[in-house]
């Protein structure tokens, strides 16, 4: 319950829904018992009328006696039915109040988690599976919005319902009040049992359909390898084992819903029962009419409701607060990098001094006593085997991680006091692993923009030598790459990744590795490209292929997180150590 408190604000948010909502149950509520007292007062005429008709026995009066009875009865009818349709119409009030308000309630929080999402670190997101953070945004969401609506609409009608019922048949007749009441604990309490089995049974359906769904889902992002190993039969079978489950699952919840309501309805006829007899004996002590016993009758039968809604509600009360907490989990979690203040425009020199890193989830030092310097529209190289530390080392320098020791400045200023969302936009980074999203090419490329510029784009596939490729595609930029449209080489997806790093037009670019799956004729013609647009920008060059950097400023050679060599290629190659047995070697393979 504790963990369901956060949802309060919004409650405070949407008052001036909920407050009249509130009011329209307990008005729906008070016409809901008012037909009971029509009807007793119905019965009761009939029963007066009855005797008043035998009384006229033979006289003439005696026809007109049984027209007044005939249309009073009509009344009596109309009467009920007005209630009833007055009933409907704030019924329906009551759900356009707080199942819109739910509604609205569902949207303000999902936005609320997307954006708390929006603003969590690197190390959050290696954390956490896809899939789980989906569900909180989704399954568990709804869930809350379960209790937002449904579950306080019913449990404010349950307890008023409740209230009203009781108190009109303590009005009436204590001791027969007494009396009907007594099997609606024993009712309630069955009740809260099946639907504790029914909870149970549901959880074990839902954990199936996921378990399902995840194997579907896994199936057909894995169909190529499924087919080229021809595993289909296989696939069939355990899919097959894994719906039949869910069918069982399914029927077992089925069966026990089965004998829920004729449970019930067989209890409430105790309550019945027990009205008759000892209304029957009080209508022959002449304590009350047997009008009376109909609408006890009626009563006890509205209990029903309330005794039934009383478990459900629980139970949504329990699944909603489970769900907060697992909500309220990832809404507490904040990013471990505390944002600068700092937004001002970089020149482009970088310090960085004696820096070490370890990843916290795995406790692999990736970076041990780093220093070098970068000179504003000067070119640093960095090669080294994999794993080495390079691609670490471009993520701490957009700041997706922060330093253990040592600092990384950029124009005298620590990295650590310059705002995130400045120093991310001033540099272009090109990640290793190239993502594109499933959109348009022209939208990937402008990723950085607010707007598609054509101009722009164009200008920026020509430099990363991947215009001539897109312009052969029959809807040209306006091709959709991904789930639905074309699949792109891992050359062309590299290209396009460096066309939208280019379009930004950074003061600091940052190359990683990207050139790994084209080949040496359009990375010559890539590098031709960027050495112009390079040319009075500061960039860092990751490359495992010494053709790519030997023309950089300064070369830095990276083995185990420690630099092992470093200087210009000239130098390095004098030097007659890793860097020149690695030119070596890829001058070999290149012959
Ligand atoms: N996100 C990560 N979490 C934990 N360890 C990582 C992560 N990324 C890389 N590593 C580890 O850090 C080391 C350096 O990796 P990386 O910087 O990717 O090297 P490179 O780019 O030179 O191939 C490796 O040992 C790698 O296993
Ligand atoms: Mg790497």
């Amino acid at each position: 319950m504790k963990e369901l408190a956060y949802l309060n604000k919004y409650f405070y948010k949407y008052r001036w829904k909920l407050i009249p909502g509130v009011l329209f149950v307990i008005i729906s509520n008070y016409f809901g018992i008012l037909p009971a007292k029509v009807i007793r007062e119905a019965f009761d005429l009939v029963k007066d009328n009855i005797d008043l008709y035998r009384l006229y026995d033979g006289f003439e009066r005696q026809e007109l006696v049984y027209k007044v009875f005939g249309s009073s009865l009509f009344l009596f009818g109309a009467i009920v039915l007005i209630l009833a349709l007055l009933r409907g119409v704030f019924l329906f009030f009551m759900r356009q109040t707080i199942i819109l308000t739910s509604r609205h309630i569902e949207y303000d929080l999902k936005n609320e988690i997307y954006n708390h999402y929006q603003e969590l670190d690197f190390a959050f997101f290696r954390k956490n599976n896809t899939g789980d953070m989906m569900n909180r945004a989704t399954e568990d969401v709804n869930q809350v919005r379960n209790y937002l609506g449904p579950a306080i609409m019913y449990a404010i009608n349950t307890v008023v319902l409740s209230i009203m019922i009781i108190y009109a048949m303590y009005a009436v007749n204590p001791k027969l009040a007494t009396y009907s009441l007594l099997p609606i604990p024993i009712l309630s309490v069955v009740i809260l049992f099946i639907n504790k089995i029914i909870n149970k049974r549901s959880e074990k359906i839902q954990r199936q359909l996921s378990t399902l769904s995840s194997f579907v889902q896994e199936t057909f992002s894995g169909i190529r390898v499924i087919k080229t190993y021809a595993r289909e039969q296989d696939k069939m079978k355990s899919f097959a084992e894994e719906s039949n489950l869910y069918n069982k699952v399914s029927l077992d919840l089925v069966r026990i819903q089965a004998v829920f309501f004729p449970l019930i309805i067989f209890l409430i006829s105790f309550s019945t029962i027990i009205t008759v007899y000892i209304g029957g004996i009080e209508v022959s002590n002449g304590t009350i009419t047997a009008g009376n016993i109909a609408e006890f009758i009626i009563y006890v039968n509205q209990l029903t409701f309330p005794a039934m809604s009383l478990a459900w509600v629980t139970s949504l009360f329990q699944r909603a607060a489970a769900s907060q907490k697992r909500i309220n989990e990832f809404l507490k979690t904040q990013s471990n990098i505390k944002d600068g203040s700092q937004a001002s425009i970089l020149n482009g020199s970088i310090k960085v001094e004696n820096i070490s890193f370890t990843y916290p989830d795995t406790g692999i030092k990736a970076i041990t006593n780093l220093s070098f310097e970068i000179a504003p529209g000067k070119t640093l190289a960095i090669i080294g085997k994999t794993g080495s530390g390079k691609s670490t080392l471009a993520n701490l320098l957009l700041r997706m991680y922060d330093v253990d020791k040592g600092t990384i400045t950029y124009d005298n200023t620590n990295i650590k006091n310059i705002k995130t969302n400045s120093l991310r936009s001033q540099i272009g980074l090109v990640p290793q692993q190239v993502f594109l999203f499933s959109d348009t090419i022209a939208s990937n490329i402008s990723f950085g923009l607010d707007t598609i510029d054509y101009p722009r784009v164009e200008q920026a596939a020509k430099d990363a030598a991947v215009y001539d490729n897109i312009i052969n595609f029959e809807d040209g930029f306006e091709t959709s790459i991904g789930e639905r449209g074309i699949t792109l080489s891992g050359g062309q997806k590299q290209r396009v990744s460096i066309a939208r790093a280019l379009i930004k037009d950074p003061q600091i670019l940052i190359f990683d590795d990207c050139l790994s799956a084209v080949d040496t004729k359009t990375e010559e013609e890539i590098l031709r490209n960027l050495s112009k647009i390079m040319a009075g920008k500061t960039t860092v060059f990751i490359a495992h292929r010494i053709s790519t950097i030997k023309n950089a400023d300064h070369i830095i050679v990276l083995d185990e997180g420690r630099i092992i060599e470093q200087g210009t290629h000239n130098e390095l190659m004098t030097l007659k150590g890793e860097y020149f047995e690695l030119h070596e070697k890829q001058l070999l393979e290149a012959n």
